[in-house]
């Protein structure tokens, strides 16, 4: 059964199209990144679908329900945001009390969740610390132990790892791929293609609020470019090849090495690179400078 389905949202900020006729759905235990340049939307999306902002038209299903109130469903889905909303005046362990309590559990039930969340995931030290004084990557994981309070079924994690050291993202990596083997599902946004590659078993790209493209990381990399890229300075035209352009180099998609190499010899040019397309050049080919 699809934990979310979302059909054709559409939303505004006065003129602004925020989020144009977004469809999509997600089934049980399966990983979804949204990914999309700043401002396409990501944060107006995840929003929506947790219940934080309201979407001008279209419909989004909770287990299979249409939902017409999402505090019936606050207990099912666990929102990490984009932006750090802890209160900063007052602890860690209160933190986390506060927002079970504001989730329907009791005051005993509260505070036992909240410690053993903080035990399992070796936080239990930060428990009398004021937020204020936590490094950025305690913060984002006590958002993460907060967002898990509710034994929740979907995650939505806004870009849950931005600016943590890369021990710390593994941490996260290590968390969701646990909870997926919980049958929890996620969806997170990042800006980070290696981490959409290595955890998602379905990545949307949204461009300037479209959902553009959407499918298995390796399968969307077939399905819209050649398997090799070969970098060469300077912006050059490119005829039928599918190419773009970024910081004055040109990338050019080939499935033949040997046949874009002789062409390009008769020019007299030399490639700088030749490698495997990956995610990165995706998301560039899609969104940005073309010739
Ligand atoms: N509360 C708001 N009022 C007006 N405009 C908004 C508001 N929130 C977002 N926007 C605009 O809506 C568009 C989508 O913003 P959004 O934050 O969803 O993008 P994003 O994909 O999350 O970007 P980023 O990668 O930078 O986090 C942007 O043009 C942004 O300026
Ligand atoms: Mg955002």
């Amino acid at each position: 059964m699809s934990v979310i389905q979302v059909e054709s949202l559409t939303k505004y900020y006065k003129n602004l199209k925020a989020l144009d006729n977004v469809s999509f759905s997600l089934e049980e235990g399966q990983i979804l990144s949204l990914i999309g340049p700043n401002g396409s939307g990501k944060t107006t999306l995840t929003k929506i679908i947790s219940g934080f902002s309201q979407a001008n038209s279209g419909e989004i299903k909770i287990f299979g329900k249409s939902v017409d109130d999402f505090k019936k469903v606050k207990d099912k889905i666990g929102l990490v945001s984009q932006e750090n909303n802890l209160d900063q005046d007052i602890n860690v362990l209160e933190n986390l009390i506060i927002h079970s309590e504001l989730c329907g559990l009791n005051a005993k039930i509260a505070k036992k969740r909240s410690l053993a969340l903080l035990q399992k995931f070796g936080l239990d030290k930060y428990k009398h610390e004021d937020i204020r004084n936590l490094s950025g990557g305690t913060k984002r994981k006590i958002m993460l132990v907060r967002a898990l309070l509710t034994n929740p079924k979907l995650l939505i994690l806004d870009e849950p790892t931005i600016g943590l050291d890369p021990s710390i993202r593994r941490q996260f990596w290590d968390i969701i791929i646990n909870l997926k083997s919980q049958n929890v599902s996620t969806i997170f946004t990042t800006h980070y293609m290696e981490e959409a590659n290595f955890l998602a078993d379905k990545i949307a790209f949204i461009n300037k609020g479209k959902l553009i493209l959407s499918g298995k990381p390796q399968e969307l990399i077939k399905n819209v470019l050649e398997s090799f890229v070969f970098e060469i300075k300077g912006k050059i035209s490119t005829d039928n090849y599918k190419s773009y352009v970024y910081e004055d180099k040109t990338f050019i998609f080939t499935p033949s090495k040997e046949l874009l190499l002789s062409k390009l010899k008769l020019f007299g040019i030399e490639p700088s690179a030749i490698r495997e397309t990956t995610l990165d050049d995706l998301f560039l080919y899609l969104t940005g400078e073309k010739i």
